[in-house]
């Protein structure tokens, strides 16, 4: 069974938009998005995931709630930490999924939801400076694919809600 535990990223077409420490500032951020209902049924974060975008020139972008950023600046797979004081998450699996509800345009979303990654087994083997970087144990599912709009396309949403397998 999986039960949701937390999320973050939107994006757009730029993408998006993002994390941020605070979970009742992310809740608000996708309430205010439209990501509920479009995406989640409902969304109780439980941990902010931090979502960075590796750049060509050797920086990084840290991914925060209403951000919206270009399609080179989100080409690369981005690398993704949980903020968490509780240890308990130490080598728990984490699926981590982005999807664009977006396609082919947010006027149009004949073609939403559109997956941009999905990978089921990230953990985290412990805290570096206050967060819990994740690496991906297995394969991807769906390896990353950077997001493509069509040429004059506004802004789309691109949303990461990672969720915590348990086991029952
Ligand atoms: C969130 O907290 C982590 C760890 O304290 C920090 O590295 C990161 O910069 C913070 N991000 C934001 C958007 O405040
Ligand atoms: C919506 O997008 C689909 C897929 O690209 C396209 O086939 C369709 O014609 C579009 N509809 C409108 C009203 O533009």
């Amino acid at each position: 069974m999986l039960a949701l535990a937390l999320t973050v990223a939107l994006a757009a077409t730029s993408l998006v938009r993002a994390q941020d420490n605070d979970t009742a500032t992310v809740a608000a951020a996708f309430m205010n998005a439209g990501i509920v209902p479009d995406v989640l049924s409902s969304f109780a974060p439980v941990l902010p995931l931090l979502v960075t975008f590796k750049q060509a020139d050797g920086s990084s972008i840290e991914v925060t709630a209403g951000m919206q950023l270009t399609i080179a600046q989100t080409a690369n797979e981005p690398t993704f930490a949980l903020v968490s004081g509780n240890a308990a998450i130490q080598g728990k699996p984490y699926l981590i999924a982005m999807v664009d509800p977006d396609a082919p345009t947010p006027q149009n979303t004949s073609i939403s939801q559109v997956r941009h990654f999905l990978a089921p087994d990230f953990v985290s083997d412990g805290p570096v400076a206050g967060t819990w970087p994740m690496t991906n144990r297995t394969p991807a599912l769906s390896e990353y694919m950077g997001p493509h709009p069509p040429d004059g396309s506004d802004a789309h949403r691109f949303v990461s809600p990672p969720l915590v397998h348990t086991m029952c």
